[in-house]
């Protein structure tokens, strides 16, 4: 960003101060306030609409050689106005225009309008949930909107919910910051109720992991997850001092759906070792990289046998409860002891928002945590049994959208997601220089280009050339993937899939979670490809066949 002249007008001072701090003196600074939201409910959101491309073709290195300056000014240097204009004429360029419906890379995507409004009156009222003293009537919204989702996950009867919505000695759920932060205070809590204070041990909380164990003759402790479980259970086993290789990732089958006797087997070993004790397995609801939705009533019949925790992982998935079509994706969901969902994914809200819920509305006491000067024992206050301590009152935007969307509403966006992959799917297999890797369950797929002299099954005489087939359209993969989003044009992600008994395999990912993204639209991100690679790629390639080179 460009440096500003320095404005010798610009002072701070307790005059200015004033004004920051308290509404416009008179009509006139009134109105340019309300010209400023204009600029930035308008200015942004038609940038945005009119910007189909990603990103301007800037490296990023060059990006950063503008941002070096480590000094704070000692003297005002730009006025809002000023920075207004600027983050949406030289920032928002730069940054990555992830509403484009030609951005079906990552879960990150367009969200509704009225999100800016819903999060400016969150910042407006300034709300800090971690205790009523700061929040008031926000802690039992809050209370509402989490008995909600708790619903929507778990399906309990009027009762239940008319018990434990506004009990305080109830938990149903909590705001986080994030899935991972999600994941991780499922796992505390799992943690905690495994391994509580008994005779002798004041329990892993309080004593430690280490003494909590020994007390116990245990060794170590294990969670069971897929191999396709996401990175945020490692840090969580990191965070609760389990040691990250303790988490054991479960083969998945075909359908990169976790291994059920694979599973039950490694159940079994770990029962009949008095050494180690499975903490928690998790379900998937959406595995990050496919997609795809663990067998999860098959995983928490095991779970029961077992008496483990069995958390589901629905931080992509979840809001496919609300669809009335597809809410049957998600069948046992309804069994977990927890389960982590967010809001910035499929229930479309700014970033950032995590949740974290559990069946038993007692189950968070064995994270609880009180202060002398707020969290009282037996207050309201929600910082109680929170992984967080302040944190913004999210509950009002989510709360709202629901009212705004309905159900009805994001089932809309849900199919829609889900529809709109099996026909991106069909039109991948129809089309002879790519092949589909995943199918969509949900509404993300997985899928490569296969040139027309790349193609060819496994030959079991041939090992070794299948390997460099492999190895090279690995590379090919990769390369479509960069020159597709240095173009900046339209965004697909990539991953390698790593799974047991098949080799690293380079993949197009695609997320469609985009109302506006159509068929027009993937067919136009497909042709892309197409062209990448014969005009860019392919080119290359036939040069160092013909030096003899080996790619
Ligand atoms: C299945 C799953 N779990 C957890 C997470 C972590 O979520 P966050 O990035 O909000 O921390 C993700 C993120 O992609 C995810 O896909």
């Amino acid at each position: 960003m460009k440096e500003q002249k320095l404005r010798p007008q610009l002072v701070a001072d307790h005059n200015s101060l004033e004004r920051i701090f308290h509404r416009p003196e008179n009509e006139q600074s009134r109105n340019v306030l309300t010209k400023y939201m204009e600029q930035i409910l308008f200015g942004l959101h038609d940038f945005l609409q009119k910007h189909v491309g990603i990103t301007e073709e800037i490296p990023l290195k060059v990006l950063a050689a503008q941002f070096t300056s480590s000094k704070i000014a000692r003297t005002p240097v730009k006025k809002l106005a000023d920075i207004i204009t600027e983050i949406i004429e030289e920032i928002a360029p730069q940054a990555v225009n992830v509403s484009s419906p030609y951005f079906i890379g990552h879960m990150t995507s367009a969200i509704p309008f009225f999100m800016v409004h819903l999060s400016t009156i969150v910042t407006a009222l300034n709300q800090n949930p971690v205790k009523i003293e700061t929040s008031k009537v926000v802690s039992v919204y809050e209370r509402q909107v989490l008995a909600k989702v708790h619903r929507l996950l778990f399906d309990l009867d009027e009762t239940f919910y008319n018990i434990h919505i506004q009990k305080p000695e109830s938990t149903l759920g909590s705001f986080v910051e994030d899935g991972t932060l999600a994941n991780l205070t499922a796992l505390w809590v799992a943690r905690n109720r495994l391994l509580p204070s008994k005779s002798g041990c004041a329990g892993a909380e309080r004593d430690g992991i280490a003494a909590a164990l020994k007390d116990r003759g245990l060794h170590r402790l294990t969670i069971l997850v897929s191999e396709l479980g996401h990175y945020s259970i490692r840090k969580a086993a990191g965070v609760l001092g389990i040691g990250y290789d303790a988490v054991t990732p479960i083969p998945v089958d075909s359908a990169n759906r976790m291994d059920l006797k694979v599973l039950e087997r490694t159940l079994k070993e770990h029962h009949r070792d008095p050494e180690t004790s499975v903490m928690a397995v998790i379900g998937i609801a959406g595995t990050t990289e496919t997609g795809a939705v663990d067998p999860l009533p098959s995983i928490a019949s095991l779970c029961r046998e077992f008496g483990v925790h069995f958390h589901v992982d629905a931080a992509w998935g979840g809001p496919v409860r609300l669809s009335e079509r597809y809410r049957g994706l998600l069948k046992g969901i309804e069994v977990a002891d927890s389960v982590t969902i967010d809001g910035h994914k499929q229930f479309y809200l700014p970033m950032s928002n995590g949740m974290v819920f559990f069946r038993d509305p007692k189950a968070m006491d064995a994270v609880a945590y009180h202060a002398a000067y707020i969290n009282r024992p037996g207050s309201v206050d929600l910082g109680i049994r929170s992984l967080v301590g302040s944190r913004s009152a999210t509950s009002l935007v989510l709360g709202s959208a629901l009212d705004i969307m309905g159900a009805g509403g994001y089932a809309l966006l849900i199919d829609h997601g889900i529809e709109t992959a099996r026909l991106f799917a069909e039109e991948i297999i129809r089309r002879p220089m790519f092949e589909l890797i995943t199918a969509p369950e949900l509404n993300i797929l997985t899928y490569r280009l296969v040139p027309g002299e790349l193609r060819g099954s496994e030959d079991p005489k041939e090992p070794a050339n299948e390997e460099v087939r492999l190895r090279l359209l690995n590379k090919i993969n990769i390369k479509v993937q960069r020159m597709q989003r240095e173009a900046g044009n339209s965004f697909v992600s990539r991953t390698t899939l790593r799974r047991s008994g098949r080799p690293d395999t380079v993949v197009l990912r695609a997320v469609l979670m985009n109302q506006r993204t159509n068929h027009k639209i993937l067919n136009a991100i497909l042709d892309e490809q197409e062209a990448i690679y014969r005009n860019r790629i392919a080119p290359t390639l036939r040069l160092n066949k013909a030096m003899g080179l080996t790619p």
